[in-house]
């Protein structure tokens, strides 16, 4: 099983790298799978660590696929790392080990830490979309302008049913960047 997560590192240097990424879980420890080239690889194999960050809220994806990088993080408790302030949930994690792969290593990491900050409040159908919607935008230069549409259609239902105003805003930024994708094609 895949859980859609935000992964936050840091650089040697202390910058901070924000980026949606799918996680796995095996033997109780965290798969990270970084497609190259990856500012979060970079950092963890550098570092040696990453926190995993839960967040129901979804202007974080869009935002970091839309230039939108900079949320608010706080200081990890118990890594040199730093977390998404506003996590329902994060775990702190060391690499374990690194399996290479010239196009998408895995991290194994180990959870050294885990905190609870608020509770999930259930699924929304606009977060999903929104985050389908978010695929398609790291897809771009990859799938056809109609498939994009006939995706978007079927999303755009779930939105109008069911978002609040911050799926509502996430959901017009990625708009924007597939307006301005086409444009530039
Ligand atoms: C829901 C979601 C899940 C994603 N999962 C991954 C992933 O597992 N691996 C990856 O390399 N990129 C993934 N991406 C795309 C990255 O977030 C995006 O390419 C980002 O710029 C990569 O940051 P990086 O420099 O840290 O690799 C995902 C995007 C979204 C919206």
């Amino acid at each position: 099983m895949i859980r859609e997560t935000i992964v936050t590192s840091t650089s040697p240097e202390g910058r901070v790298h924000i980026a949606p990424m799918g996680v796995r879980e095996e033997n109780g420890r965290v798969i990270l799978a970084p497609f190259r080239p990856s500012g979060t690889l970079e950092n963890v194999l550098a570092t040696g660590y990453a926190t995993v960050n839960l967040t129901d809220d979804v202007r974080v994806f869009a935002g970091c696929l839309t230039g939108r990088r900079n949320w608010p993080t706080l200081t990890c408790a118990h890594t040199p790392c730093v977390r998404l302030e506003h996590a329902l949930a994060h775990r702190e994690l060391r690499l374990a080990h690194a399996e290479e792969d010239v196009q998408r290593p895995r991290l194994h990491m180990d959870v050294v830490y885990e905190q609870s900050h608020g509770p999930f409040r259930g699924f929304n159908r606009a977060q999903g979309a929104v985050l389908e919607c978010a695929i398609l935008v790291s897809r771009l230069h990859m799938l056809p302008a109609e498939k994009i549409d006939d995706e978007l259609k079927y999303l755009e239902i779930a939105i109008e049913k069911t978002a609040g105003p911050a799926e509502r805003e996430a959901w017009s930024w990625l708009l924007e960047r597939i307006t301005a994708f086409r444009a530039g094609q």
